[in-house]
């Protein structure tokens, strides 16, 4: 590409990016297509000539565009969001101008010290105890691995990774628990059979009761527990599962506690919040994720653990062509998890962090979780709708309830969830929670304003009322 081209490009794209902003809401936030519908309008051979970029632009916006859902609408409910900012998808560009790959602190110093900073100071907003380092991972699933991986090499005092698993090791989550932490369970060895699931309550949080009779319960049967996973904020219905009960079961047998807050834990940067983290000097570890409500651009997750030093002995390795004379002064972050190479990831932190500020973080996330706030009363007011869990912070579970039986209202719902999308003016998802279909509605993108979720209830209860016709 000729280097005028690639700067008039460059300048187009930012427009392109700065227009589809501000136009962003006007298209349908749920892709519309149908399966196969892209694939069949793409070539099945590669170019053999070189292409322009005015016909890729082109082709962008004709063919790949109508087939995105748009993650940052302002009235993306669904899931959880994966927020970014102005100031990260510049800092994104910059970090692919870069080109930079940070395996080793030699392979580039400042995104070594920068991740060392930036996570620092993540500690420090969110309240983490004093003394736990953090790295950047890619997703709070890896981060999860990461912490189940540790935790059984702790278990088996380094054995595991010499000789392999010769012992039964056992993982305990509340039945709430995210499903990475099943995939991580398989993928470190554990073996799925041993992954307990400790019962909810009526707040589908973990009882701690419930998890230290399992506990004794398999070290009565020989079985060796290695670690817990503690949720704050369930993906079903962020649930708060009681750190400082689970804390000090874990610490009083000897088991690893690992802490999943991938979506929750940016709240905890507002005082309110803090509650959530009360007992966190247990903690081994814990991830959260900048990429879901702190507007950092997917990927980024921050993983902090309480002893670097074992996360590092379970992953390092030492191939002579990685050595560098600086090793034993600097961090070389290709130990702290299981990738060799490394996205330079925390300059889009920096510059969210630093654009934002504390105080303009903590103010687009209060008003989430009071706009979740006035949802939830609406719904409560609503004789046709029932909510089905309480709003610790800005996701809404509720239901269409006429009394009719519950797979009637399964079927009520479900058709209910399809038409609201259908209309491509709003995107929700759905969950169960103990066994009842419920709606989400998660009311955390940078973009939602109050209007916006106005907007979504009169939608909601105008399909309800056609429904129920
Ligand atoms: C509680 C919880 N843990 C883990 C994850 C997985 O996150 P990631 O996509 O970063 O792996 C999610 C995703 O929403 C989640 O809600």
């Amino acid at each position: 590409m000729e280097k005028e081209t690639f700067r008039k490009f460059g300048y187009r794209f930012i427009d392109w990016v700065a227009d589809y902003m501000d136009e962003l809401e006007k298209l349908p936030v749920l892709s519309q297509v149908k399966p196969g519908e892209i694939r069949s309008k793409l070539p099945q051979n590669p170019p053999i000539q070189a292409e322009t970029m005015e016909k890729l632009f082109l082709d962008f916006k004709k063919i790949i565009l109508p087939g995105i859902t748009h993650w940052q609408h302002p009235s993306w409910f669904a899931y959880f969001p994966a927020n970014n900012s102005p100031p990260s998808i510049l800092a994104e560009l910059l970090t692919a101008g870069l080109g930079a790959q940070c395996m080793i602190w030699q392979t580039s110093p400042a995104a070594a010290e920068l991740e060392e900073v930036v996570l620092e100071w993540l500690r420090q907003m969110l309240g983490l105890p004093e003394g736990m380092e953090g790295v950047i991972q890619d997703t709070a699933s890896t981060a999860t691995l990461v912490a189940l991986l540790t935790a059984r090499e702790k278990a088996t005092n380094f054995e595991a990774n010499q000789k392999g698993l010769k012992k039964t090791l056992v993982v305990y989550a509340s039945e709430e628990t995210h499903s990475s932490i099943e995939k991580g369970v398989k993928i470190a060895g554990y073996g799925r059979e041993n992954l307990c699931y400790i019962p909810t309550d009526d707040s589908f949080a973990m009882v701690p009761s419930k998890l230290e009779e399992a506990v004794k319960r398999d070290k009565k049967r020989g079985l060796k527990p290695a670690c817990v996973v503690a949720t704050l904020g369930t993906t079903s219905s962020t649930a708060i599962d009681p750190l400082a009960a689970i804390g000090k079961i874990c610490r009083s047998q000897n088991i690893w506690l690992h802490v999943d807050a991938a979506f929750a834990g940016t709240a905890a940067i507002l005082p309110e919040k803090k509650w959530m983290l009360e007992g966190a000097e247990n903690m081994d570890s814990f991830v959260f994720n900048p990429h879901k409500w702190m507007l950092t651009n997917f990927d980024c997750s921050a993983y902090f653990v309480k002893d670097p030093g074992m996360l590092i002995r379970t992953f390092e390795i030492h191939p002579e062509y990685l050595k560098t004379g600086q090793d034993s002064q600097v961090k070389n972050f290709r130990d702290w998890g299981v990738q060799l190479g490394r996205r330079f990831r925390a300059l889009k932190l920096w510059f969210v962090i630093r654009s934002y500020g504390v105080e303009g973080l903590q103010k687009i996330v209060r008003e989430h979780i009071r706009l979740a706030q006035m949802f939830k009363e609406w719904v409560k007011k609503h004789e046709a709708f029932e909510l089905m869990a309480p709003v610790e912070l800005s996701l809404v579970c509720f239901r269409l309830n006429d009394g009719r039986n519950e797979e009637a209202l399964e079927d009520l719902n479900r058709r209910l969830l399809e038409s609201l999308n259908q209309t491509g003016k709003v995107f929700l998802t759905h969950t169960t929670l103990k066994g009842k279909y419920v709606l989400r509605m998660a009311i955390a993108s940078r973009t939602t304003e109050e209007f916006y979720v106005q907007e979504a209830w009169k939608l909601i209860t105008k399909k309800a009322a056609e429904l129920l016709k």
